[in-house]
């Protein structure tokens, strides 16, 4: 398909995906959504694409939020329709077999945020800022942002950072579990790019297993998590890249992974 608001480059196994409205900040409109839910369809299924690093064009904004100004005319039914438009996109995240990396450039802001925690995890610029300001709107966070934030941080500082609307910078939000590392804005993407080069050359029916068991198995009580872990590594036993990976340790070479 071709794409008018967003931009895809593939090399090396690794789609960088890119929101590119930046006159708006990157905000996420019906369009881009629409569009966005096409695209990872598009490379979850794309044997060439092992890892996908979803950022925002320009330099301010990773994505400052749903649009404000589409959603200001909203009746409660559009309104609940858009937050379920905007939730696909980031089940579809959780539920891809690849793992896709948040490269933060700039504002992450309320389903900007969203989008982010959607992803497997987020690498940040020291200029990213994060928030949830919706209740400054008069609303609450749609996409997600109530369990994925709670989920992952826990529940006393999502509810601070939802409550209160506030922004937090890079390094707070570092500290607070959001973002797995801080860099300085031009490493941004040379980094994320370097780790997902990293993974892509590993076995993708391992890392897809392993996305699918943490994913999962959150969802799971503990006992049943062991039970589905287990299944899923003895399936792991019937494929080729398993033989590869053991057989290349004991003859002390470098594995040649295929995916099979
Ligand atoms: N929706 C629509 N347009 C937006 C936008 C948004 N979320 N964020 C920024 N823009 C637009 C601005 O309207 C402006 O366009 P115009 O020049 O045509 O007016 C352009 O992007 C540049 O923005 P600013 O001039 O405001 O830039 P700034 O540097 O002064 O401020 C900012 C940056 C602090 C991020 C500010 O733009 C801002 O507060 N944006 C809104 C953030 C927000 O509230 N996000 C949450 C949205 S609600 C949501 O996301 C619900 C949900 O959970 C699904």
């Amino acid at each position: 398909m071709e794409y008018t608001l967003l931009l895809i480059e593939k090399n090396n196994g690794v789609a960088q995906l890119t929101i590119n409205s930046p006159q708006t900040l990157n905000a996420l409109n019906s369009a881009v959504l629409g569009e966005l839910e096409c695209a990872l369809y598009e490379l979850d299924r794309d044997n060439d694409v092992k890892v996908v690093i979803l950022t925002g064009a320009g330099e301010k904004a990773f994505v400052a939020g749903a649009d404000i100004k589409e959603m200001a005319a909203m009746s409660a039914f559009e309104g609940q329709q858009f937050a379920l438009k905007g939730q696909r996109v980031i089940l579809m995240m959780e539920k891809m077999n690849k793992p896709v990396i948040a490269a933060v450039n700039g504002y992450a802001l309320g389903g900007g945020l969203e989008l982010a925690l959607g992803c497997d995890f987020i690498y940040a610029s020291q200029k990213a800022r994060f928030g949830f300001p919706e209740v400054t709107l008069g609303i609450i966070p749609g996409f997600g942002g109530t369990q994925n934030l709670s989920r992952r941080i826990g529940v006393a500082r999502a509810n601070e950072l939802i409550f209160t609307g506030k922004m937090i910078d890079a390094a707070k939000a570092s500290e607070w579990g959001i973002v797995n590392e801080v860099f300085a804005p031009e490493e941004l993407l040379p980094k994320a790019q370097e780790t997902a080069r990293s993974i892509a050359r590993l076995g993708t029916l391992a890392i897809a297993s392993a996305k699918n068991a943490i994913a999962n198995g959150l969802n799971m009580g503990k006992e049943d998590g062991f039970r589905y872990e287990a299944s899923l590594f003895g399936v792991l036993f019937a494929t080729e890249d398993q033989k590869e990976g053991m057989g290349a340790f004991v003859e002390k070479r470098k594995a040649e992974f295929k995916g099979k």
